[in-house]
């Protein structure tokens, strides 16, 4: 293959369902030649509550799926799945270059308050392997990290619900629980947390810094595209390709609010992993 016509090859991006989204939103902004294609798998939506080996088996098999669209690089835009089964990726995919979402997190979070008391909030998986505290210690040893599961999170952001009193009383009900005082940041350790950042900042103490995995992930992406010279050339815009694994129509519905555009279900093609 040509190193054009590898470089035209699309960015694989893919996510449990539409969070992920907020992620490839960030790459289009950074790298807009770039062609993408997106894999949200509504079927199998969430994986946060899942066992880790049902985590890993569904997220090989999403990434498999992107593999056989021919992909340059693969990003995985779902904390859960990172947390999870990064390791496994890499190894079932090299040597396909494979990028999670909580490094970079983590990264965002050291930078906007170096020594900084973290909260993050992520999935109950994500929070289970206590994959940013790990991130974040290895990045800033003098950080103090807590974490709060907060699944009906990803249920409000699925709603659509991100906004309002029902908003805000289930976000101060989870700082509650964390004991979200005297806090640096919240991390939104989950991709489909994003759409609650308006609220979180509401319900959190002045001085908080609210900070996501997306634009840092998208900075890895670029370094990583640099570093093999696999940037896509020319002044053409890229395509953005969605593929779902269940219900356009819905994905189309919630994924334009994370767009930030109205989607069409015949935008959003549906495959079978
Ligand atoms: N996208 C997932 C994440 O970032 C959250 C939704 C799910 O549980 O599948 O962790």
């Amino acid at each position: 293959m040509s190193k054009q016509s590898h470089n035209d090859l699309p960015i694989g991006v893919f996510d449990s369902g539409v969070g992920g989204l907020t992620v490839l939103k960030a790459i289009r902004e950074e790298l807009p030649n770039e062609n993408l294609v997106y894999l949200g798998d509504t079927a199998r939506l969430p994986y946060g509550t899942k066992t880790p080996a049902s985590i890993e088996r569904y997220a090989t098999q999403a990434a498999a799926k992107l593999q056989e669209q021919g992909i340059k690089l693969l990003v995985v835009a779902c904390n859960t799945a990172s947390a999870v089964a990064l390791d496994a990726l890499r190894t079932a995919l090299a040597p396909l270059v494979v990028i999670g979402v909580v490094e970079p997190g983590a990264t965002a979070a050291v930078d906007a308050r170096p020594g900084g008391e973290h909260l993050v909030l992520a999935t109950e998986a994500t929070v289970r392997l206590g994959a940013y505290k790990t991130a974040i210690l290895a990045q800033d040893p003098e950080a103090t990290v807590r974490e709060q599961a907060c699944e009906m999170l990803v249920s409000l952001a699925e709603e659509g619900w991100s906004d309002g009193h029902i908003a805000q009383a289930i976000v101060r009900r989870y700082l509650d629980e964390a004991d979200g005082a005297a806090l640096d940041t919240i991390i939104l350790g989950c991709t489909h947390f994003p759409l609650l950042k308006g609220v979180i900042q509401e319900v959190a103490d002045d001085g908080v810094t609210i900070v996501d995995s997306a634009s840092t992930t998208a900075d890895v992406v670029r370094a990583a595209l640099e570093a093999q010279d696999a940037i896509r050339g020319g002044d053409a815009p890229g395509y953005s390709r969605l593929l779902a694994t269940d219900g356009a129509t819905r994905f189309a519905r919630v994924g334009g609010q994370f767009l930030g555009h109205d989607l069409s279900y015949s935008d959003v093609e549906v495959v079978d992993l």
